[in-house]
């Protein structure tokens, strides 16, 4: 099956930067958003992040444009009908992504066509369960920066036909150029299995007055040869996502290396969500 028209659900951090990524492999995308205030804000963050690869020498100009001219934003996700490939990144709440995989049930006309989410920790087979093709439902898991990292995880659930899992192994080393590893259906999947507790117990050590931020971070950029510490890391990703697949995982595993810091519930109480919002634990 060769995939050649897609969609995005979501035009935030990172279903922007997904966009961004079909766009630029030539994929036909359409991007669907909740409202009109959204899509500019998907639309700005889009344009902004291809300037930047082009001002870094890492594209064209005219390939630039042609990825905008490839993209189209909706916020009808009727206008979905034709799509063969969609991937859901709404934010990190289950209620809210498993209505869309319902939608997309309703909508996409194409049997063979292949329903993702870029969930970072749920459930993928509840996503699936919300369908009536839970066997064309998986995994496809990004990072951020999206257009900058090369890693896709594949996450196949337990009814995940692995004939749709190849197609999209297939299509992300190929087409996208990126590297897909395999993950199992379980929270964190590989990557934020290790990476929650982690960005967890550096919160933590914050909160204790143990270290300050900037020590912690120089602790590992200087010691381990991370491109940036956790704390700065944490803000990258999103306070809110990062508290939401602690939460998620917590629920499933009540492992304590993922109990949710306060200082983290705190931060998103009040609507300190890292580099997206200006401000996390630093400012910017
Ligand atoms: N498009 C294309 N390339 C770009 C780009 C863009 N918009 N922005 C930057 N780049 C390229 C640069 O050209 C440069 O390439 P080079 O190394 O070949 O010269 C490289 O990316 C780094 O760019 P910069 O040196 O300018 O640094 P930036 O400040 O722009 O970005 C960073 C730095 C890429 C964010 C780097 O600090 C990094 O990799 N940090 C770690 C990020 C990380 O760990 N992400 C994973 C988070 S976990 C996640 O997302 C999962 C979720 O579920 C929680």
């Amino acid at each position: 099956m060769s995939i050649e028209r897609s969609a995005v659900i979501g035009g935030g951090l990172m279903g922007a930067g997904i966009a961004e990524v079909l766009a630029k492999a030539g994929q036909d995308v359409i991007v669907s958003e909740v409202g009109e205030e959204a899509v500019a804000a998907g639309r700005a963050r889009i344009g902004k992040s291809l300037d930047k690869a082009v001002a870094k020498g890492k594209l064209s100009a005219e390939d630039r444009d042609a990825a905008l001219g490839r993209l189209r934003f909706t916020t009808d996700i009727g206008d979905l009908a034709d799509r063969q490939l969609v991937i859901e990144a709404a934010s990190e709440n289950e209620d809210v992504k498993k209505a869309i995989f319902a939608d997309l049930d309703r909508v996409v006309t194409d049997a063979h066509a292949i329903l993702a989410s870029n969930t970072s920790s749920m459930p993928i087979i509840r996503f699936a369960q919300a369908t009536s093709r839970p066997e064309r439902v998986l995994g496809v898991h990004f990072f951020n920066p999206a257009p900058v990292q090369p890693l896709v995880e594949i996450v196949s659930s337990v009814l995940t036909d692995p004939d749709v899992s190849r197609t999209m192994t297939g299509f992300v080393a190929e087409v996208l150029g990126k590297t897909p590893i395999q993950a199992g259906d379980r929270p964190g999947f590989i990557v934020n299995a290790l990476l929650i507790p982690y960005l967890c117990s550096a919160m933590r050590m914050l909160e204790s007055g143990f270290a300050t931020k900037e020590d912690i971070d120089a602790g590992m950029v200087g010691g381990c040869a991370h491109p940036m510490g956790p704390i700065a890391l944490a803000d990258l990703v999103g306070l809110d996502t990062c508290l939401f697949a602690a939460e998620s995982m917590y629920a499933e595993t009540g492992d304590p290396a993922v109990k949710p810091p306060v200082l983290l519930s705190r931060m998103v109480d009040a609507g300190l969500l890292g580099v997206k919002s200006g401000r996390g634990f630093y400012e910017y």
